[in-house]
């Protein structure tokens, strides 16, 4: 049985106007090439015109659904001006590009998009069964993802973003970047066409959400997991090569080379568009230009195809009346009075001819500020198979990474690139096919299809919502009421910062709120249940909060133990050398004034290094620095070093968490035990051997509080949460249900 793969994109790969015609889009091409075997697949996109008419709308839907496999989303006209000329490409798309100056924002676009986004979704979820793969594409649908991950997590979604993902500095700009990148991370899979661009958009997420991520994984929650991945996207190449073959690309290609036989032909084509370098072209073409005598001008016809778009914005349409007008100062000034040296044409060309101009042109000239990929530049060089011309371009374009065998230019340095061009016609044949070669094998190689396949396979194998990534703590909460039903002796040991309590900026500030300290009272009441404290905070803090309590507390990571009943601290490491700390402390200083907003702090049995307030990536580069300085330097010391939440801890060795909690274990064996923390400090007492001091596997219960990787049994999200699992545990009203039997007791 093939794979359903429901392809949902802002454009179907038809548009519909007087009639139905097909695109000829990068991504039509790359799913065209998917098996019918493999994957079933449907399009859910804009039809590309407002229709308004109901019945017209159905007859529409019939045929596209019919004869081209599509679903259409209609929309109204004030929801295309909302979100397809407004927010997404008044808004967004400039500042994917790096140009906030073309920035606008309107409160009312955002609704549009929303609606319009919820619409997309809606289409997908009336058809789609769980374990479908759902792929959506680009900036016009970010908030896809979310939306339907909201909705049938079973589904396995992907989402691919055709432009580039700028830095944090630019895209913190826009009014709702905490809301685009939160849609995006809904998808199991999101994809990026360079590396650059997925660093990027880690970067955002981490400042934005605060969520770290591996370098292709970035976990959302215990059942949610975004895996990131670079699929530069291909170009159709068999398409191209059979066109090379037919006959009617033979005559329009000789044809053209009868036309400009006495010319140098300089090629370039795109959309009308700001980023795609026009006017900073003519600059160039100018510089180029005022250096040739008449005849020399005579010999070169630089042909501009400028494929209509966006018509409706402002931008382009200022874009399109200043190219026009460039082009006709240029053309009035190195006219000749055989010739005009620039050839524009405001239209988009047809397939064959498109292939022809590719390849017979001398010097392909793809020139964008800035592209996500561009395709242009790899037809360019699919179509050098007979003929050898040479590809100049941007280093801005995507297409840049994988051919960089062309003339790489920085589009903005008129008179570079200029004279790149000077360079460009005088090579030879025999440097431009060693130049072609390997990159046409590339490009014919790894083309559209194998991009498609390639990303669709990896979604496949990603697991969607429907399997949690950890141990539902639903399991440890049975075990707990079973333990509590049967009257067992309970000791728990939990740590507060960021276990009971949420973390605070500034630690001094996270003292406990009135919601933990009626917890606490309310563990305390039970009987049979024994609370501890375990904390890296040292004795004056823990005393002072939960003094009056009748709790145990272990202070500073084990150092210092107050009994259950008792009122007196006992220090355990009375034994223990702190001889290391002096040449620990320098160190620690060092990192201190050189990392803006980390501090040192002291506690009797360790010093720590925090980064919580630095710049997070910066913060944790220089803690992974300081990791490694401090490893070298105390091999031989009787110490831990460890990377923990935002800090980096030394500790004397003899002391943890889990060897104070071993000790007051094998003084009162209890019945059942549970452990939670959030921290790496933590993790020593999830690795005690429940064996020797509880009676079985079923008696011992940790719980990881986060999403980060433990030895823990369980996790849960965060402190509130945590805080419930033993409200709803603990408190009287309880209800005991074990094994799943109906048998409910109140206590
Ligand atoms: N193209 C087209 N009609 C034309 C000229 C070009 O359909 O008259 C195609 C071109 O072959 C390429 C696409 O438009 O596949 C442009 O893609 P690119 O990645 O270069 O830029 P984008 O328009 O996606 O920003
Ligand atoms: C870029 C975008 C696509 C978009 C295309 C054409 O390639 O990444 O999402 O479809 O331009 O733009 P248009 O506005 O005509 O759909």
């Amino acid at each position: 049985m093939p794979t359903t793969v429901i392809n949902i994109s802002n454009r179907l790969p038809v548009t519909v106007a007087e009639k139905i015609t097909k695109s000829s889009g990068g991504l039509v091409a790359a799913l065209e090439g998917l098996s019918p075997d493999e994957y079933d697949l449907k399009w859910i996109g804009w039809p590309g015109a407002a229709i308004a008419d109901a019945v017209r709308q159905q007859e529409v839907a019939g045929i596209l659904e019919e004869e081209h496999g599509c679903i259409p989303v209609f929309l109204s006209e004030e929801e295309v001006a909302g979100h397809y000329e407004g927010f997404s490409n008044s808004s967004v798309w400039p500042l994917l590009h790096y140009m906030p100056n073309y920035m606008h924002y309107d409160s009312a676009w955002w609704d549009h998009y929303e609606t319009v986004n919820q619409r997309f979704a809606d289409k997908v979820l009336e058809m789609a069964h769980p374990g479908d793969l759902v792929w959506v594409h680009d900036y016009q649908l970010m908030l896809m993802p979310a939306m339907l991950h909201e909705r049938m997590p079973e589904l396995k979604i992907g989402f691919f973003l055709h432009t580039p993902f700028p830095s944090f500095e630019t895209f913190r700009c826009h009014p709702k970047r905490r809301e685009l990148v939160a849609g995006m991370l809904g998808a199991n899979l999101i994809g990026f066409h360079t590396f650059g661009y997925m660093r990027h958009f880690r970067s955002s997420v981490l400042r934005l959400l605060g969520l770290e991520s591996e370098i292709t994984r970035i976990r959302i929650d215990e059942s949610h997991v975004s895996a990131l991945g670079v699929f530069p996207i291909g170009i159709n190449s068999r398409k191209f090569d059979e066109t090379l073959d037919t006959p009617e690309f033979a005559q329009r290609r000789d044809e053209f080379l009868h036309a400009n036989a006495s010319k140098r032909v300089v090629l370039s084509v795109e959309r009308m568009d700001y980023t795609k370098g026009i006017l900073h072209r003519l600059d160039a073409i100018e510089e180029f230009l005022s250096e040739l005598d008449a005849s020399e001008r005579d010999a070169i016809k630089f042909i501009f195809v400028s494929v209509p778009s966006r018509e409706e914005v402002e931008e382009y349409q200022e874009l399109r009346a200043e190219t026009e007008a460039r082009v006709g100062r240029i053309n009035g000034q190195y006219a000749t009075l055989n010739s005009s040296p620039i050839r524009f044409i405001h239209g988009s060309v047809d397939f064959t001819d498109l292939c022809a101009l590719y390849a017979t042109a001398d010097v392909g000239m793809v020139t964008p500020l800035i592209d996500g990929m561009n395709l242009v530049a790899k037809e360019y060089i699919a179509c050098q198979r007979e003929h050898d011309g040479v590809l100049i371009l941007s280093e801005f374009a995507g297409a840049a990474e994988e051919l960089s065998n062309a003339m790489l230019v920085n589009p903005y340095d008129a008179r570079a690139v200029a004279q790149t061009l000077v360079e460009a016609l005088a090579l030879s044949d025999e440097e431009k096919r060693a130049c072609n070669q390997p990159m046409r094998d590339r490009v014919m190689k790894y083309d559209a299809q194998h991009w498609a396949r390639t990303f669709i396979g990896q979604l496949g194998s990603t697991s969607s919502g429907t399997m949690a990534l950890f141990e539902p703590a639903e399991r440890a909460a049975e075990q707990l009421r079973d333990a509590l039903l049967h009257h067992k002796r309970i000791a728990l040991f939990l740590d507060y910062d960021g276990t009971l309590r949420e973390i605070e900026r500034d630690a001094r500030a996270a003292k406990p709120t009135a919601e933990v300290m009626a917890l606490i009272d309310l563990l305390q009441e039970r009987e049979n249940v024994e609370l501890t404290i375990i904390s890296g905070r040292t004795a004056e803090d823990l005393e002072g909060w939960f003094g009056e309590r009748d709790i145990g507390l272990v202070a500073e990571h084990g150092a210092a133990v107050r009994r259950v009943g008792t009122r007196d601290w006992e220090q355990l490491d009375r034994n223990v050398s702190y001889g290391w700390k002096d040449e620990v402390r320098g160190v620690l200083r060092l990192y201190e004034q050189s990392t803006p907003g980390s501090s040192v702090e002291e506690k009797r049995t360790s010093l720590v290094w925090h980064h919580r307030k630095t710049d997070p990536e910066f913060g944790t580069w220089k803690a992974n620095e300081l990791m490694h300085e401090l490893g070298t330097m105390l091999a031989n010391e009787p110490v831990k070093i460890r990377h923990g939440r935002k800090i980096v801890e030394v500790t004397a060795e003899q002391v943890s968490k889990g060897i104070a909690v071993r000790r007051l274990l094998s003084e009162k064996h209890p019945g059942f035990m549970l452990c939670a923390g959030d921290d790496q400090t933590d993790e020593s007492m999830f690795e005690i051997e429940a064996a020797s001091f509880v009676a079985a596997a079923a008696d011992f219960v940790s719980i990881k509080v986060g999403n980060q990787p433990s030895r823990a049994c369980f996790h849960l999200r965060d402190p509130a949460t945590f805080r419930k699992f033993l409200t709803d545990n603990f408190a009287p009203t309880a209800k005991l249900v074990t094994d799943g039997s109906k048998a409910a007791a109140t206590l």
